[in-house]
């Protein structure tokens, strides 16, 4: 039993294997938060709650005389705004009166084995014998909204998922202003770090890491989706948290659209960390007997540093969060026709480079942009989903046919949510995209973003998709979106309803995919907003990988893919070999180190293959065959980061241990050659220490222990951005 709840304490104890949670119902009917961390068994923690009369901290009117119970500094389960309680609030809400009074008390609460959906959204799931839920209604008795906190634990992986629901069942509307999916509050701690992924297009998931101050520190997005600039994952881990030892704890938010992440140290030296939709550009109405959910927070805890702590999120996203055939199915190599052709080109062009690389064992070719409508550059045909036939001449069924023939699947590319001014679909239904009817909107790329929320527009985008489908072999979509969200407003809604779009936006994209997903099982989705400008585990739900970043040059890509592994499987990350010199940074570098670096993650090609020489397309052919050797251990074996590539000036290391622990990988770049050098030597994790391994093709022969402990010695290395990949078999 992960969940357990003792009647006379009124005690709420979750563990995991090496964690635990607790919750109590204290004085008056308020849920307190009690603690959550290291594993701690039968052990009553009420003894840390302190008590105390605290200026200018204020009392529930049931506390009457008493000025030492008080919402201002007692850990709260879930904390709401307007009673007291000064910090960041979970739950903001408008009355029917206009009030904002809120006071939840413990009404009932509810333990199962398994878990629930979350209507409409995307979440985590499990059997019942992976997981086991808990629901806490809590409730105004004065207004009758009630409260439900959603917690579900996987024990094996030290997850514990948290959302909640809130139900208007009182007799007038409500206006809700803020409702977070998670409230967690830390006593008498303050001495984390909180570590952050930044960006921009281009190069995202740039780690960051600062220790947390007093007052509030917050990541967020308001641009319509999760966005290159912040991703909706972060970390708080103690200050000498490395990847292998201290604690951590991750939280990781299902959902695509505006969110807000803050953390915030309060007057008496405690944390609170708050996650969910973002309260800028949201207001929800609720009429009686309707209800809101808040997406779910994933967290994960460790306690033996950042490196546990990822790798049970790449397990928890694969298996609890992936659905369909491609969560396990070997997903193909592809060559995508983007870099290599942009715009211009033409079904004989892209026939020839399919058959060029299919003699190398890629497994398929992905047309992108530029085959519809009419596209021959980003200022036209956006929401025209007809094939263009004067580029495909004879129609795509005949490319299809020939690309299948060459023994390759056949990908597209779709922007479904976007329009261009010059396309018919906009001259059709100039209404159909966010937009205030007073104004003209925003351009960015020249387009618009079409009304998600509305079902007319969700029916269209249906259709077009998929007539596209049936008309030919289509085994793959790449779906894109190249801007964010401006000038939000829909026609189908209400002047006090308008707060509502940002989030119906992305239901409607969630709807969208859900169907076509559901109804085209075969088909292996893959999710991208300008690379990964949308890389979060909302996304991951539909689509198993997402193009993680417009710039493929590898030496960028060392750190975009390292701080995207922190909460995100290597499964996830589509990662391509490009043509040189890169077309983001103009960068050089050898074919073999773009392979290397392209592998870690679902691997492709982005080039014209018509261009490369023969000599390079028997390299090709050698690093397709190195992956397809090593796909289980890469994308589910266990992944450990050797190095950070933030402080490892000459070399960047990673490493690969397979389920069985047979096959091991070991990837190096050098990103800085010197004369004279010292020796690169490297420790490696996740091996058996009396177990003995051989580097594969050698006669050389290490134990683990002296892999781990004395490191492994690389032989010199000169040149620009040299890479090296060393394969260890397991000897005896
Ligand atoms: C942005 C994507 O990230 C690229 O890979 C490519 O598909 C372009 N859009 C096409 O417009």
């Amino acid at each position: 039993m992960a969940i357990l709840y003792h009647e006379q304490t009124k005690i709420f104890t979750m563990h995991t294997k090496n964690s635990t949670y607790q919750m109590q119902v204290g004085a008056y009917g308020y849920l307190l938060h009690l603690y959550y961390g290291s594993k701690i068994e039968g052990q009553e923690l009420t003894y840390l709650l302190q008590y105390n009369d605290r200026g200018f901290s204020s009392n529930p009117a049931e506390a009457y005389k008493d000025r030492t119970f008080s919402l201002d500094f007692l850990p709260q389960e879930y904390s709401v705004f307007g009673m007291g309680d000064y910090r960041e609030s979970g739950l903001q809400l408008q009355n029917t009166d206009g009030s904002f009074d809120v006071q939840l008390t413990y009404k009932s609460h509810e333990i199962y084995q398994g878990k629930r959906r979350l209507e409409g959204l995307p979440a985590s799931y499990g059997t019942e014998k992976e997981v086991e839920s808990l629901v806490i209604t809590l409730q105004d008795e004065v207004t009758k909204v009630e409260v439900d906190l959603l917690y579900s634990v996987f024990e094996e992986l030290d997850t514990i998922t948290r959302s909640v629901q809130v139900r208007n069942k009182g007799i007038g509307t409500i206006t809700l202003e803020k409702v977070m999916s998670c409230c967690l509050d830390f006593m008498n701690r303050c001495d984390f770090d909180y570590m952050t992924f930044y960006g921009k297009h281009t190069l995202e998931r740039q780690v960051e890491r600062t220790p947390i101050r007093h007052g509030k520190m917050s990541v967020e997005s308001v641009r319509g989706c999760s966005s290159h600039q912040q991703n909706p994952f972060v970390i708080l881990c103690d200050q000498d948290a490395n990847e292998m030892h201290g604690e951590c704890y991750g939280f990781s938010f299902v959902y695509s659209g505006n969110f807000k992440a803050t953390v915030e140290v309060d007057q008496i030296h405690q944390t609170r960390f708050v996650m969910g939709i973002h309260d800028t550009g949201f207001c929800f109405t609720l009429e009686p007997g309707e209800a809101f959910v808040a997406p779910e927070v994933m967290m994960v805890y460790s306690e033996q540093g950042l490196g546990a702590l990822s790798r049970n999120y790449h397990t928890l996203i694969q298996e609890h969060i992936c659905r369909g055939k491609f969560k396990k199915a070997r997903r193909p190599v592809l060559i995508n026709n983007w870099e290599g052709t942009y715009f211009d080109f033409t079904a004989e062009k892209l026939a020839s480079i399919a058959k060029d690389a299919s003699k190398l064992g890629i497994e398929m070719l992905v047309m992108d942009d530029g085959w519809f409508g009419v596209r021959n550059d980003d200022y036209s045909g956006l929401g025209d989903w007809f094939v263009n036939t004067n580029k495909l001449q004879g129609g795509l069924s005949k490319l299809v046919e020939e690309v299948n023939s060459y023994g390759m699947k056949f990908g597209i590319w779709f922007e479904p949510e976007m329009v261009n001014e010059d396309s018919d679909l906009y001259r059709t239904h100039p209404d159909w995209c966010l937009k205030t009817p007073t104004r003209e909107g925003n351009r960015s790329r020249f387009q618009y973003v079409l009304d998600m929320s509305r079902e007319e527009v969700r029916t269209y985008l249906y259709e077009r998709i998929t007539a596209i489908l049936k008309e030919a072999n289509i085994e793959y979509i790449k779906w894109d979106m190249n801007r964010h969200l401006t000038n939000v407003y829909s026609i189908s809604l209400p002047a006090n309803r308008q707060g509502e779009v940002y989030h119906r936006y992305v239901l409607g994209l969630y709807d969208l995919l859900e169907r076509l997903t559901t109804e085209n099982p075969h088909v292996l989705f893959e999710g991208c907003s300008g690379g990964g400008g949308r890389f979060d585990a909302g996304m991951l739900y539909y689509s198993p990988q997402i193009w993680t970043s417009d710039n493929t040059d590898p030496i960028d890509r060392l750190r975009i893919q390292y701080g995207t592994s922190f909460g995100y499987p290597i499964s996830s990350m589509g990662s391509h070999v490009s043509a040189i010199p890169n077309h983001q940074t103009g960068r050089v570098t050898p074919l073999h180190t773009r392979g290397v670096v392209a592998m870690s993650g679902t691997f492709g090609y982005e080039l014209d293959m018509n261009k490369m020489t023969e000599e390079e397309k028997e390299e090709i052919k050698e690093q397709v065959a190195m992956y397809k050797k090593y796909y289980n251990t890469i994308n589910y074996g266990a992944y450990y980061r050797l190095t950070n590539p933030y402080s490892s000036e000459r070399f960047v290391a990673w490493e690969f241990v397979s389920e069985d622990g047979k096959n091991v990988l070991v990837n190096f770049v050098l990103t800085k050659p010197e004369h004279n050098p010292p020796i690169i030597n490297i420790k490696l994790q996740g091996l058996e220490r009396n177990k003995r391994y051989r580097v594969a093709g050698t006669e050389e022969v290490y134990t683990g222990a002296a892999l781990m402990n004395a490191g492994y010695h690389l032989k010199e290395q000169f040149g620009d951005y040299t890479a090296v990949q060393i394969a260890l078999e397991l000897y005896e």
